[in-house]
This record gives C-alpha cells, sequence and structure tokens, in this order.
C-alpha cells in the first residue's frame, strides 16, 4: 500500500498532508527517513510519523447513517422493531452505532468497528457538541431561549451552556438549532419541556463541524478522512 494511504488510513492526516509530511522528511520506514513520496508499505514495515509508530486501520468502517424516525439504535431489538443495523446490512464488517438516537428522532448517526473512536465520541469527558433541529410547538420566547442557553433543570441534572438559533418562527410552531454538549437520555425533548415547548420533531444535524450534506434518510456515505481526523481530534 502506498505510503501516503498508509498515512491517512491510520487517520492522522489526509493523503495530501501525507505526502507533505513525507517531503518534509516526518516519515520514516524500518528506522530511516522516508525519501520516495511513491514509497509502498509492506508487511512487516514499522512507520513512524514524527516519531511515533503508526498503523493503518484501512480495515476499519467509518459511516454516517440518516437514520430515519422509526429505526431504533441497537444492534438487535426485543421487541423486534427495526433497528439502525437493518439500514447497514450490506455493509462487509461488524458495526455498531456510535451513541443513540430516540426512535422518533431522525438524522445523523455514526456507526464503526472502531472502538477507541466510538468511545472517545461518546465520552462525556469529551463533550462532544452534537446540533439538532427541531420543531417544537408554540413561541419560543427570548426569555426561553436565554434559559436554553444557560442551562435548564430536566429532573436532576441541569444542562451546560448550548447554543440556540430560531431558524422560523410561526405563531403555532418554532423551528429552532441547538447545539448541546452533554447526552443524556432524551436530553433536547427534556430541554424544550423544561421552558414549556413540545418537541414535535427532531434530527440531529451536526456532530461538531461534521454534516450530514445531501443525503437521503435511511442512506449512508462514508466518512471523509479527513472528518475522520477531525472528529478524533476534537
Ligand atoms: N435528544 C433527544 O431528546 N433525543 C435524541 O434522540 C437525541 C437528543
Amino acid at each position: 500500500m502506498r505510503i501516503n494511504k498508509y498515512i491517512a488510513g491510520a487517520g492522522i492526516a489526509s493523503r495530501r498532508k501525507a505526502d507533505e509530511l513525507v517531503a518534509n522528511g516526518n516519515v520514516k520506514v524500518n528506522g530511516v527517513t522516508l525519501k520516495e513520496a511513491g514509497y509502498d508499505v509492506v508487511e512487516g514495515d514499522v512507520v513512524e510519523v514524527n516519531g511515533r509508530v503508526i498503523q493503518t486501520v484501512e480495515d476499519k468502517i467509518y459511516i454516517l447513517l440518516n437514520k430515519p424516525v422509526g429505526y431504533v439504535t441497537t444492534v438487535s431489538d426485543e421487541k423486534n422493531r427495526p433497528t439502525v443495523m437493518d439500514l447497514v446490512a450490506d455493509v462487509d464488517g461488524r458495526i455498531f452505532p456510535v451513541g443513540r438516537l430516540d426512535y422518533n428522532t431522525s438524522g445523523m448517526l455514526i456507526m464503526t468497528n472502531d472502538g477507541d473512536f466510538a468511545y472517545k465520541l461518546t465520552h462525556p469527558k469529551h463533550e462532544m457538541p452534537k446540533t439538532y433541529r427541531a420543531l417544537v410547538a408554540g413561541v419560543l420566547s427570548n426569555e426561553k431561549c436565554a434559559k436554553l442557553r444557560n442551562g435548564v433543570d430536566i429532573g436532576g441534572f441541569v444542562t451546560s451552556r448550548a447554543k440556540v438559533n430560531i431558524v422560523k418562527g410561526t405563531p403555532k410552531t418554532t423551528l429552532v438549532d441547538i447545539t448541546i454538549h452533554e447526552g443524556k437520555n432524551r436530553q433536547v425533548r427534556k430541554m424544550f419541556k423544561a421552558v414549556g415547548n413540545r418537541v414535535q420533531q427532531l434530527e440531529r444535524i451536526a456532530i461538531g463541524d461534521v454534516r450530514m450534506g445531501r443525503l437521503a434518510e435511511g442512506h449512508y456515505r462514508k466518512l471523509t478522512v479527513d472528518e475522520i481526523e477531525y472528529l478524533r481530534k476534537l
């Protein structure tokens, strides 16, 4: 495998950046600084980038699924409901969902077979920002927006600072984007309930800066190397 692909596969740089690392003398193979950008890594080679031994993760799978409403985010369901696994049945590898979206929530769900990556993305200490677009009943006043931004009590837990942007308001409903940093059970629904607006529809639209792009419901795409790298560093 070409050295730039190998480095990209380790998730530390895109292929283009990997070429630069080689050109700048930051890459060693078996202890010797690499001179050729086109080097083919062979079985048993020890590759170092900036003094750190790396291993390619080409066998790792990183998928972004646009989960529709009506699917549970588990590998199997005792009630026999459709699961997100049904939507990725053609993926060759034992992937699992990273985190959870409610049965009635749609949108971005990352699936992978990389346990470390999943751990990083879901561990509370990493405070991964997640953005949801919610359609809520009624008008969301400035006071309510301020409360949501500063933190609300959702039953024994006060949420941390959130970003709240109204996308569209009508007398009956408000469409609003909210970015939170925790992942408590049904957190967004509980936050809006705490200020008196029931969530009617909820979709996750971003994880950090990674957006779904044009992806039909029920479809998936691979995360790009840059997206994987970005999420790892976040
Ligand atoms: N908050 C919710 O209320 N539901 C989700 O699925 C995700 C976040």
